[in-house]
């Protein structure tokens, strides 16, 4: 049998009800709030306000985490599992600070759909932009949560538009608002012609939902005013004309976002919105891989790792490798390979993240995410499979737009600092290269506020003290080509070569003219800003 959707054969039905997202948004938009109120719903956490309270506990044990939250950004990305309805939902947080793209970008590559959280008060601002051009270039298909409806907001057809014009994708409404701010009543539910009335006594309870046949039913003059009532007629007869109607297969083409309006304060909208997910949001997809792709109902084991992140528990000094499941049905225990090392890897303790709490997971399916603790074994990039040689593609390590020499605070401490910028490098926070002339490291980032982040944590996780200064280079390119070419060029250009982590060369310099004088003397190497991970 096809599932109609994709046109693919129907998947077990254990792959097929499982939805991986991740949420977009300029920072304050309500992403927190509304992944509270996903876990709340979902059954993972009791009471809202558990995901901050359990992250306030966690930010007053470190310096670090103090100073996330001082700047009111997060930092680090994590994973999320729920059950809602007949649905398992894997949730993976981005960081929504401009500065983190690059963990963000990667963060991307392991999910199949993106939830776009807007302010209905602001509109489509600079952050969404920046991360929705990201998922377009994955063709992520995108859906649309409009938040802060409970306050004053921008006329409905406005705010479309503005998605429209500003992000060149067509824009269907699958509710509509019925008032503003404090005369926001609730909204008309265009998929399943229901009247949904939001309740400002709760923050915690779903409003009343009312089944209705259509906006004629003369049951809606119960519980709408009569000028509310008309103006929500008009605009929903002039939006169905206007506006492009929902079409599922252009959703998942990511032609076509759906927009829910809702608050999520209020817990309004967002069971209507996690419906929306189940019914147009993909299964888990077929991702590329060399030397073939890759299905999701394979029998066989496939994963790759995402993320790392060190030291989650500062007791346990552990780190865990974030993979993306991309076939079969994993249990615990299982030997995989771990194809850029050849080696077999028992997989002992995989975790799954419950809402905000790591438990070890017995089975999981391609989708999931599962957490891999291991003692730096797991890079970015790396696949894990039942014996074959297979390696996941694009995912992207960016050349760093800031270069700074990291020094020790401590000189007799020099050495342990290799170490700790080592495992940063690992861990996708930094890119950190070895000059072939002169001694330490230069520490590259995307944005500045890594630097200080990285310092934090250097002093906090290890003990060192350290100082960022200025660098003599200010970019860094890979040098790619025949093993000769790039030889050739590294003895030529020495002042100017370093290794990155994985020992590969790299050209450093201040000039952008020197990075165009090597594209016309040297014909045989390539500079090249990106490197895919392997
Ligand atoms: P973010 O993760 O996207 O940065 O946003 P977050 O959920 O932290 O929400 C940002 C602010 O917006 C918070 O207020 C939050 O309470 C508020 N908010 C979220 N959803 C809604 C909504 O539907 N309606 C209204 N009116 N406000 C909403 P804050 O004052 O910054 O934090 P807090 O003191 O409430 O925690």
């Amino acid at each position: 049998m096809l599932d109609q959707n994709t046109n693919r054969p129907e998947l077990p039905s254990e792959i097929a009800r499982r939805r991986t997202f991740a949420i977009i948004s300029h920072p304050d938009a309500g992403k927190t709030t509304l992944t509270e109120k996903f876990l709340l719903f979902g059954g993972a956490i009791q009471m809202a306000g558990q995901v901050r309270a359990k992250g306030e506990a966690r930010r007053t044990r470190s310096d670090f985490m103090q100073m996330e939250k001082d700047r009111g950004i997060s930092v680090s990305a994590s994973a999320m599992s729920f059950d809602f309805a007949k649905y398992r939902y894997n949730l993976v947080d981005t960081p929504g600070h401009s500065d983190f793209s690059e963990d963000t970008y990667r963060t991307l590559t392991a999910v199949d759909a993106a939830i776009m959280v807007i302010d209905g008060a602001k509109g489509v601002e600079s952050q969404t932009r920046k991360l929705f051009e990201v998922c377009r270039l994955r063709d992520l298909p995108i859906l649309t949560f409009c938040n802060k409806m409970d306050r004053e907001s921008r006329d409905t057809f406005d705010i479309i538009d503005e998605i429209q014009q500003n992000l060149a994708i067509d824009v269907t409404p699958a509710s509509w608002p019925i008032g503003v701010g404090s005369d926001f009543l609730g909204c008309y539910d265009l998929i399943n012609d229901r009247l949904e009335l939001m309740d400002r006594a709760d923050r915690n309870k779903r409003g009343e939902s009312v089944v209705l046949n259509g906006l004629d039913d003369p049951l809606m003059e119960k519980h709408i005013p009569a000028a509310q009532l008309e103006q929500l007629r008009e605009e929903v007869a002039m939006a169905r004309e206007l506006l492009p109607a929902l079409d599922p297969q252009s959703v998942l083409e990511g032609h076509l976002s759906p927009i829910w309006f809702g608050s999520a304060i209020n817990s309004f909208g967002v069971k209507e919105l996690m419906e929306g997910i189940a019914a147009y949001a993909p299964q888990p997809q077929i991702l590329r891989a060399e030397s073939r792709q890759v299905a999701p109902e394979e029998s066989k084991v496939t994963g790759f790792v995402f993320k790392v992140q060190a030291n989650m528990d500062p007791k346990h000094r552990d780190r865990v490798a974030f993979v993306r499941l991309a076939s079969g049905h994993f249990e615990r225990g299982m030997k995989l390979l771990h194809v850029r090392s050849k080696k077999q890897m028992a997989v002992a303790n995989p975790v799954l993240f419950l809402a905000a709490d790591r438990e070890v997971t017995e089975e999981a399916w391609a989708g999931d995410i599962i957490g891999i603790p291991n003692h730096g074994q797991l890079r970015i990039g790396d696949a894990l499979t039942e014996g074959e040689a297979l390696r996941f593609t694009g995912i992207p390590s960016f050349a760093p737009e800031l270069l700074q020499a990291c020094r020790a605070g401590d000189p007799l401490k020099a050495k342990h600092l290799d170490k700790a910028l080592l495992q940063f490098a690992e861990e996708g926070a930094a890119k950190v290269f070895k000059p072939a002339f002169g001694s330490g490291f230069v520490v590259g980032v995307v944005g500045q506020l890594q630097f200080e982040v990285l310092a934090s944590r250097i002093e906090m996780e290890y003990g060192l003290p350290v100082r960022f200064e200025p660098s003599q280079f200010t970019s860094a390119r890979w040098v790619q080509g025949s093993q000769a070419a790039v030889d050739a060029f590294a003895a030529a250009n020495k002042q100017h070569m370093a290794t990155d982590s994985d020992g590969d060369p790299v050209f450093m310099t201040r000039l952008q003219w020197d990075i165009d004088r090597v594209a016309r003397d040297y014909p045989d190497v390539k500079l090249t800003a990106t490197k895919e991970m392997l």
